[in-house]
């Protein structure tokens, strides 16, 4: 196996990637890139990075002698830097999401086709322990064929909005629409499943005060009823309601899979619950489910989002050094999983009808979308711009945005007190 040389664009969430590539034998951290000198200068506090070179502007950092490249920037601002890297040779890992509008898609399928390199998507989500396993039942088909399943990413971010968010109100995520941020909770029904949604219902709550005074301009939450090739139906649901939960439900002809509810104090994601009455022999022949915590490897438990995090950059390395099974989700699912989002929302500012998702796998449907840049941010979209939410983008006074700014300074400040 080949060493692989990584560099990594986004110093702050590419902290987890950064971790990996000191731990893992087939990787090797050579730069890392972030505009922030205060980012940069917290990464050189860490040990093991005795030889890696530090940019602040990615123009210089591209330069770097280096097989691949991690994309941990801002959630909206993916697919250009994607572009750049490939074209300059480069293997790339994408964070959430793969792009923001249907003209970066093509763009972004246009070019893994011609540069041939591996394009692995970041959806960690779909690694948990039990998306993991009730992947490998379907496959193995044991839940039979998909029926409907359910998945929720429910993060309620109002306590660390400041921390994430900067004071900035530019910043992406005080400018994403409901139906965005929807691959966490979409993706790992179709990477269970393996099937390409075609049409889509969205939906979305209200704007709450609680997003206001955050400094957020879209709406609470969002859904997606998506229907898939084989007719089966998916409901996802992802956004800020009040209370936590990461939940996945797969029925099948067969049977149910299922992982915990966040209540149910019973780790989650972590725990799986199978009701499957026609397998072989595996589990017993009764009505009850069997409950069982999947297995992940103990490397898997020092990384985030329940070890996932681990299995993301694994598989991509993996993928890189010519191992064909190695669990990557190409660029092909990565849209799989984000066009519903985005196709969602064309269908809430239609009063929530039943909307087509392009099959960008057809190349001569590729050309129906190559200029379509509709979107919520300004610098991309033009005359085509949309709002935040459904009734309009709501105007937050400047005082919001400069109270987030002093209390994200102040926990700063606390942070460095500790040290
Ligand atoms: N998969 C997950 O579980 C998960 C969790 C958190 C964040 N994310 C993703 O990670 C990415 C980063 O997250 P974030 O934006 O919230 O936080 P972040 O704090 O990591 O911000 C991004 C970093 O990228 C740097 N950056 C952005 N553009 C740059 C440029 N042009 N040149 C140099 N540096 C640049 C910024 O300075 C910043 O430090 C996003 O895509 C987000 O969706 C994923």
């Amino acid at each position: 196996m080949a060493k692989i040389k990584i560099g990594v664009f986004g110093g702050g969430r590419g902290s987890s990637m950064i971790k990996f590539c000191k731990l893992y034998q087939d990787a090797e951290l050579v730069a890392i890139c972030d505009k922030y000198q205060e980012v940069l200068d917290k990464q050189k506090e860490q040990d093991g990075v005795e030889n890696v070179t530090f940019y602040t502007n990615f123009e210089d950092f591209i330069k770097h002698d280096m097989d691949a490249v991690v994309l941990a920037n801002y959630a909206t601002e993916h697919a250009p830097y994607a572009i750049r890297c490939l074209n300059a040779g480069k293997h790339v890992f994408s964070e959430v999401l793969p792009c923001q509008t249907l003209k970066e898609a093509v763009e972004l399928i246009e070019t893994v086709e011609k540069t041939g390199k591996v394009y692995a998507y970041g959806e960690n989500y779909c690694y948990m322990a039990g998306p993991r396993e009730i992947r490998k039942l379907y496959k193995e088909g044991k839940l039979g064929e998909f029926e409907y399943g359910e998945g929720e990413y429910i993060h309620n971010c109002e306590p660390i909005w400041p921390d994430i968010t900067y004071g900035e109100e530019s910043h992406w995520r005080n400018n994403k629409y409901s139906t965005f941020y929807c691959t966490h909770s979409i993706g790992p029904i179709i990477h269970i499943t393996g099937l390409r949604p075609v049409s889509v219902v969205g939906f979305e709550g209200s704007l709450t005060e609680r997003n206001l005074r955050s400094g957020a301009k879209g709406a609470q939450f969002g859904i997606e009823m998506i229907t898939l090739e084989n007719g089966g139906i998916v409901k996802s649901v992802h956004g800020n309601l009040y209370k936590n939960s990461i939940w996945y439900s797969v029925y099948g002809s067969k049977g149910r899979a299922e992982t915990a509810r966040e209540d149910a104090d019973l780790d989650n994601v972590s725990m799986l619950y199978v009701n499957a009455d026609e397998y072989s022999g595996e589990y017993p022949k009764n009505k009850k489910p069997i409950a069982y915590k999947p297995f992940i490897d103990e490397k898997a438990n020092d990384f985030g989002h329940s070890g996932s995090d681990y299995y993301t950059m694994l598989n991509f390395v993996k993928k890189i050094n010519g191992d064909e099974d190695a669990d990557v989700i190409d660029v092909y699912e990565a849209l799989d999983m984000f066009l519903p989002g985005l196709m969602a929302y064309r269908s809430i500012l239609d009063g929530s009808s039943p909307v087509k998702i392009p099959n960008l796998r057809d190349k001569a449907e590729r050309d129906l979308y190559r200029n379509d840049v509709a979107c919520t941010d300004k610098n991309i979209a033009g005359d085509s711009l949309l709002p935040t939410q459904k009734g309009g983008t709501p105007t937050i006074d400047k005082e919001v945005y400069q109270n987030v700014y002093k209390i994200w300074r102040s926990h700063v400040e606390d942070e460095k007190n500790k040290n």
